[in-house]
């Protein structure tokens, strides 16, 4: 075929598709609630507020230091800085307006009450698995919630993505709208822990990469690794650099504690995902999670996780070399006290080893630099305890001795490369 011809077939792809921008996409605003505010039972507004929860709605609709649900926190995209919106009951800034149908839309399909299409970093496309019952009652929570007026700053990318009817199209590729469907070829508890995941908890969010238009990879690439907020968030699939294989028995201490004695601690993104989400949740869905978790790894060996960590603890704090060279100099110094090999009694909250831990066998460095640069200030849980940083008693260079004197010896794994450089990066993109 011609050049030509293929040109006149763009052009009637493009009247196709403004046809079909203009017939299908166009999407009618849903009239506004009106007389007084509905009241909802006890027992639905409290399975709404663990709903809530799960789904991380606060974590992302406050503003630092802003009401909560209120909106206005900034989340940077390769596309712009997109707003979170007010979650509150208020009638003109808030959804104090908004019937359940218009709820339910938005949840189910991004389309904001108005009829304005609204942007994917708004994890409907995970959101839609709800349940029509669950929904409900985290409609009856949010609207049960004081309403607060906002002046929440307004989104406004640059062109074309400013045109918010092109999300239609996006959605035509990659949003399967519709509430989770059993798998008849697995168990119930399977399913429920699928359910939680793969609905309200949005794992794959951040758990799994991203294709150029900013929509998660499928197939093989589901858990195999994402990023949220410049940090890595690991692989959870057969992909895992976990040195011990997670299982239903530590994914389940993670997500009730945040923390593994196995692995270690949530500590950035994931932090929050425990410490206001998971952690909450009842005993048999964090079971029912973590069995349909595990289900991803890969069958780790069959000595137990004990054995595995006393091997892996000896092997790399056993063989310490006498203190040489600058890193080992800087963490017999300025992390050994904490970081022993657990074995010996804790004085302030947990100790992870540091040879157990996914940050040290990542294939990327930033999650083990931006720990060291910035410490932990805000444990998942109070109880974990505290970390000191080191960005102002450590220059980039000595981050960088230090994190490959942690790969050689704790992970046995190829050096990373130009770790100075990313340390003098996360450095400054952390800095507050
Ligand atoms: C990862 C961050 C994130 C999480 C988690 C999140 N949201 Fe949002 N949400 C957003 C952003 C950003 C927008 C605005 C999108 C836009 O402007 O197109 C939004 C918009 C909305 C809207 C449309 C509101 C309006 O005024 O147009 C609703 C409703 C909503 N979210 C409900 C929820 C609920 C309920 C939860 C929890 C179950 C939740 N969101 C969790 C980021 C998030
Ligand atoms: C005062 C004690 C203390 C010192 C000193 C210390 N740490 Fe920590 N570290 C902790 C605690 C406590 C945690 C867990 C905190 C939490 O999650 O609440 C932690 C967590 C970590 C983690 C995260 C583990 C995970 O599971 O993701 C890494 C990595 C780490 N430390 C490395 C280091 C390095 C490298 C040094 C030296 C530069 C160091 N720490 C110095 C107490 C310390
Ligand atoms: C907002 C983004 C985000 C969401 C949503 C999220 N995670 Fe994470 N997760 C991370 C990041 C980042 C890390 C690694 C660093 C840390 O601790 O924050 C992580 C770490 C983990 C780890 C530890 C992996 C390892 O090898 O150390 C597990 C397990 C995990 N997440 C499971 C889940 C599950 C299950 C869900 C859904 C219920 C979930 N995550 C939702 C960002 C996220």
């Amino acid at each position: 075929m011609k050049t030509a011809h293929l040109g006149f077939w763009a052009i009637g792809l493009v009247a196709v598709m403004g046809a079909f921008a203009v017939g299908y996409a166009w999407k009618p605003a849903i009239a506004p609630l009106s007389g007084a505010p509905a009241k909802f039972s006890a027992d639905e507004v409290a399975r709404g507020e663990r709903l809530v929860a799960l789904g991380d709605c606060a974590v992302c609709h406050t503003a630092k230091g802003g009401p909560r649900n209120a909106g206005g926190l900034p989340l940077p995209t390769p596309f712009g800085t997109i707003y979170s919106t007010n979650l509150t009951p208020d009638r003109e800034t808030g959804i104090g307006g908004w019937s359940y149908p218009a709820f339910e839309r938005a949840m189910r399909h991004g389309v904001a009450q108005d009829g304005s299409y609204l942007y994917p970093a708004f994890p409907y496309t995970a959101f839609t698995r709800t349940s029509d019952e669950d929904l409900r009652a985290i409609y009856a929570y949010l609207m049960s919630q004081p309403a607060v007026k906002t002046d929440n700053p307004p989104t406004h990318l640059p062109f074309p993505y400013n045109q918010r009817i092109l999300m239609a199209g996006w959605n035509l590729l990659f949003l399967r709208a519709g509430v989770y469907q059993n798998d008849a070829a697995r168990d119930s508890q399977w399913n429920r822990g699928a359910y939680l995941a793969e609905g309200l908890g949005h794992c794959s969010a951040c758990h799994t990469p991203r294709n150029a238009l900013g929509a998660e990879k499928t197939g093989v690439a589901h858990f195999a690794g994402g990023q949220a907020e410049g940090w890595n968030a690991p692989a959870l699939n057969r992909q895992s650099t976990a040195p011990i294989a997670w299982n239903r028995e530590s994914l389940y201490d993670y997500f009730r504690h945040g923390y593994s004695a196995y692995h270690g601690v949530a500590t950035g993104p994931m932090g929050p995902v425990v410490g206001d989400g998971l952690s909450v949740q009842s005993e048999d869905d964090l079971r029912a999670l973590a069995h349909y978790m595990a289900s991803h790894s890969a069958a780790g060996p069959t000595n137990t996780d004990q054995e595995q960590a006393q091997h892996l603890n000896q092997q790399s704090y056993g063989g310490l070399r006498p203190v040489a060279g600058s890193g080992a100099r800087i963490f017999s110094g300025a992390c050994m006290a904490c970081h022993h090999d657990g074995d010996s009694p804790k004085l302030f909250g947990v100790r992870p080893s540091l040879a157990l831990n996914t940050s040290v066998h990542d294939d990327s460095p930033d999650n083990l630099l931006r720990i060291i640069l910035d410490g932990i200030h805000e444990p998942a849980r109070g109880d974990l305890g505290y970390m000191p940083g080191f960005r102002h008693s450590l220059n980039d260079q000595q981050v960088a001795d230090l994190a490959s004197y942690l790969r050689e010896q704790f992970a046995r794994k190829p050096a990373w490369q130009n770790l100075a450089a990313r340390s003098a990066t996360l450095r400054q993109e952390s800095a507050h």
